[in-house]
């Protein structure tokens, strides 16, 4: 069909641009020919001029239904999206503009540590039959393994991302079926402890849902996610983070604090126009948060806890403060 319609265009076209020739020396007769041959040409011009109109227009008809392809259709698919997008397409980047990044656990920990090294400066009382609570769990790694390590009777991950929490439900699986495969292996007996009724996650925004009239907590963890609530919600946001602990701990409780230094607030800036903003208007920097806790907030004392953390990878060299009700 294109074809023919790519025929009669031809034509027509042949038709109109060649000039009828004309001769001076010439017969009465040879003109009437003439005159006859140009009459016969001029309507089969025309004839052919209408069908060619016709079909154009029965093939935009079509075109419009879709019915045929248009010159476009005809190119492969990567090319169309080509002539669509000249430029050509890129992956979409991830963002993670509350810190909520997959595997982070694979940045965190190098391949030569045993274990994180925040573990070894945790202490174990803290932990040993005591309800914890972890603030910004991510996937679930670091609290499963406070769980396991120290002996928690209750801990609850909370993480912002749906599909943090989602990885976290999946490792706390994977933990507890590998520890039973290795206690099989050790004693025949399969079945350890139930972890599963010590640790459990949830998705929670901290900042704005937490239940104030519910549970009361021993430890309060919130490692390495100051920066993000501060740069989502300003200093609002992290006198509301800061407050809402204190309520939330039983008397004599702690709180363990590993806040990012200022200058990293710089590098994660620009993850969202939220974020850019403010960054602008942030008063109250990491390096006053101790005095706000202790001065503003209400807790007794603090401890550094940094000076004994060794073999922590670069960039999450930071200072881990724990803090008493
Ligand atoms: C950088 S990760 C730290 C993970 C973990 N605490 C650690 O140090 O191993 C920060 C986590 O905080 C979570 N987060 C940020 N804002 C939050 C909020 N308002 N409520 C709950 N979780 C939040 C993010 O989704 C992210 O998983």
């Amino acid at each position: 069909m294109l074809k023919r319609v790519a025929a009669s265009f031809c034509l027509r076209k042949a038709i109109i641009i060649n000039p009828v020739h004309q001769c001076a020396n010439r017969t009465m007769g040879q003109d009437k020919d003439d005159l006859k041959k140009k009459r016969k040409s001029r309507s089969k011009e025309k004839s052919v001029e209408l069908v060619v109109a016709n079909e154009e227009k029965q093939m935009q008809q079509q075109q419009e239904k879709g019915e045929i392809a248009n010159e476009e259709n005809q190119k492969p698919k990567q090319q169309q999206q080509a002539n669509q997008n000249p430029k050509k397409k890129k992956k979409k980047q991830e963002s993670f503009p509350f810190g909520n990044y997959k595997n982070y656990y694979g940045y965190r920990i190098s391949n030569d540590m045993d274990e994180d090294p925040r573990l070894k400066v945790l202490k174990k009382e803290w932990f040993l039959g005591k309800d914890c609570l972890d603030i910004g769990c991510n996937s679930g790694v670091m609290t499963i393994h406070i769980a396991s390590k120290f002996g928690c009777r209750s801990i609850l991950g909370v993480d912002i991302d749906s599909s943090r929490v989602g990885d976290a439900q999946w490792h706390l699986r994977n933990f507890v079926r590998k520890q039973n495969h290795a206690n099989q292996a050790k004693t025949g007996s399969g079945e350890t402890k139930d972890l599963f009724q010590i640790v459990s996650f949830q998705k929670e925004n901290f900042v704005h849902t937490r239940n104030l009239d519910e549970n009361r907590y021993d430890t309060i963890l919130c490692l390495s996610v100051t920066k993000w609530i501060h740069l989502n919600w300003g200093d609002d946001g992290l006198i509301t983070l800061f407050s809402k602990i204190w309520r939330l701990l039983n008397p004599g409780g702690i709180f363990v604090m590993e806040p990012q230094p200022w200058k990293s607030y710089e590098k994660n800036r620009r993850v969202s126009e939220t974020t850019a903003m403010h960054h602008r208007t942030i008063v109250l920097r990491p390096e006053h948060f101790q005095e706000i806790l202790l001065d503003k907030i209400g807790f007794r004392t603090v401890e550094d806890l940094t000076s004994s953390l060794s073999g922590v990878s670069k960039g999450f060299d930071r200072q881990i403060l724990a803090f008493q009700k």
